[in-house]
């Protein structure tokens, strides 16, 4: 029943038929101050009769999981609205307990950190493969898992796809993790949409993983924060799991977040793969005519080239600077003040724009015709900004990341820090594959490596002195 939108169609009828709102939220549905705020505040209500319970869905919320399963191929899915980081966070917290080992890529986002901590689960590291020029770290090979696995408790984590749209080879790995044993849980959150074009990578679960977080937010149609966590059978109706997501999930739960999942889950369903195919087509033409666009790059092929990269998003769209001597932040500047576009994120060397369904011939025209423009008027030169430094090889875990978390911290100068345990995080970009997690062993080969940071003035993510003369170490 794709059409069928229960959460919304109850919340239509709540809206219709009542007189007077005498339950929270405050705003009793007309009192926002800000216009724009006010058409939302209609259906923003709470769980009265008629409009289910969040924690024990029976109604309206029960069924619509039910269709968010079945549109996405999944034994039982999760409304979430606190962010694809709640799910990840539930699964580990779910999933495994204080000192048990689960392989996690070294990049993964820090949700994965939360979920260690909250768990008290002690990480295995999966190095990331990386495409040196522009800076990016993109995959996990199946290569490396095979290696890692034997080490691996019962879980392991994959981030697929990547920020820059590309994704693992997610089938073999389900394999390789199932002959073992164990489990596959995946980082989904920029792939919500996957499920829906044959055009696309398939989805995690297609690939035979046992769960996957959507942060549908980030690709579709849905409210910031609206995300899913989907269960394969072999997950369904785990009551761990329920708990977790029941433990880490607000009591208030936002009705607007989860019609907006509900709306987008109907129109993706009716509509999805001719919408996705169109903007793929429009994705195609642009790659096509990027390639005369001067100084600068449009990646592809490279980026499928990269060890374990098995395929890729076409709407993800990463160009890079090459030869022009602008750097991604010049880029991303003439694009906001030139041009009035904002992309996605822009770095040392390279920008990444994001397309949606919604976008038309017309937005792929004008930004084609900014970087066309850009490119024409900018000197060419050879580029300006440091290469990707190898990393030492990581670090000694003593400390699990919950242990970490609960330990006092105390600033040392860098110096003094060789065989202290880290208190901070350091990632130095590009590509921005933490060198160091709290509760890891400074070695020698990791203090050289930050002291080599610190003189090139590397661009840093972590340290609280951004400088690096010092660094917060674990006051054990
Ligand atoms: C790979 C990855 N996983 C998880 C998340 C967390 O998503 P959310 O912001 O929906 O909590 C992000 C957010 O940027 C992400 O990039």
């Amino acid at each position: 029943m794709p059409h069928h939108t229960p959460i919304y169609t109850a919340l239509q009828q709540y809206v219709q038929h009542n007189k007077l709102r005498l339950h929270m939220p405050g705003h009793i549905g007309r009192g926002m101050t800000a216009r724009e705020l006010q058409p939302v505040a209609g259906i923003d209500v709470t769980e009265v009769p008629g409009l289910d319970d969040f924690h024990l869905p029976r109604e309206i919320i029960g069924q619509s999981r039910t269709l968010l399963a079945h549109a996405y191929g999944a034994g039982e899915s999760y409304f979430l609205v606190n962010g694809a980081t709640s799910g990840l966070e539930a699964l580990f917290l779910a999933l495994t307990s204080e000192g048990e080992k689960v392989l996690v890529p070294r990049n993964a986002h820090r949700s994965f950190y939360g979920g260690m901590v909250l768990s008290g689960a002690m990480p295995v590291y999966i190095p990331v493969q990386t495409m040196p020029e522009p800076g990016i770290a993109l995959a996990v090979t199946a290569e490396d898992i095979r290696n890692l696995l034997g080490q691996s408790d019962k879980l392991v984590f994959l981030a697929s796809p990547s920020y820059y749209g590309t994704t693992c080879d997610v089938e073999q790995i389900a394999q390789l993790v199932h002959e073992s044993g164990r489990l596959l849980l995946v980082d989904e959150a920029h792939g919500a949409h996957f499920n829906f074009s044959p055009q696309l990578p398939p989805s995690a679960l297609q690939c035979g993983a046992d769960a996957a977080v959507n942060g549908l937010h980030k690709t579709l149609p849905v409210l910031n924060q609206g995300a899913c966590l989907h269960l394969a059978e072999s997950l369904k109706g785990s009551r761990t799991i329920n708990q977790a997501v029941s433990l880490i999930t607000t009591t208030s739960p936002s009705y607007p977040i989860m019609a907006s999942i509900e709306l987008a889950r109907a129109l993706l369903e009716e509509k999805g793969a001719a919408l996705l195919d169109q903007a793929l087509d429009y994705a195609a033409q642009f790659r096509q005519e990027a390639r005369s666009l001067g100084g600068l790059k449009c990646y592809r092929e490279e980026l499928l080239g990269v060890p374990g990269v098995k395929g890729l998003d076409g709407l993800k769209i990463l160009i890079g600077t090459g030869k022009t001597g602008l750097t991604g932040y010049d880029l991303d500047r003439i694009l906001r003040e030139k041009y009035q576009i904002q992309v996605e994120i822009a770095d040392n060397k390279y920008i990444l724009a994001m397309f949606s369904i919604f976008h038309q011939k017309q937005d792929w025209d004008y930004f084609y015709q900014a970087l066309r423009q850009i490119a024409q008027t900018v000197a060419v030169a050879g580029p300006a900004e440091p290469e990707m430094v190898a990393l030492p090889p990581y670090p000694e875990v003593v400390l699990s990341p919950r242990q970490a978390f609960k330990n006092p911290v105390k600033r040392m100068p860098l110096k003094e820090c060789r065989g202290k345990l880290a208190g901070e995080m350091v990632a130095a970009y590009p590509p921005g594959i933490p060198c160091l997690l709290p509760g890891e062993l400074i070695t020698e080969a990791v203090q050289n490596y930050l002291e080599y940071l610190q003189q090139i003035g590397a661009r840093l993510q972590g340290p609280e002195d951004i400088s690096l003369r010092h660094l917060s170490i674990l006051d054990v």
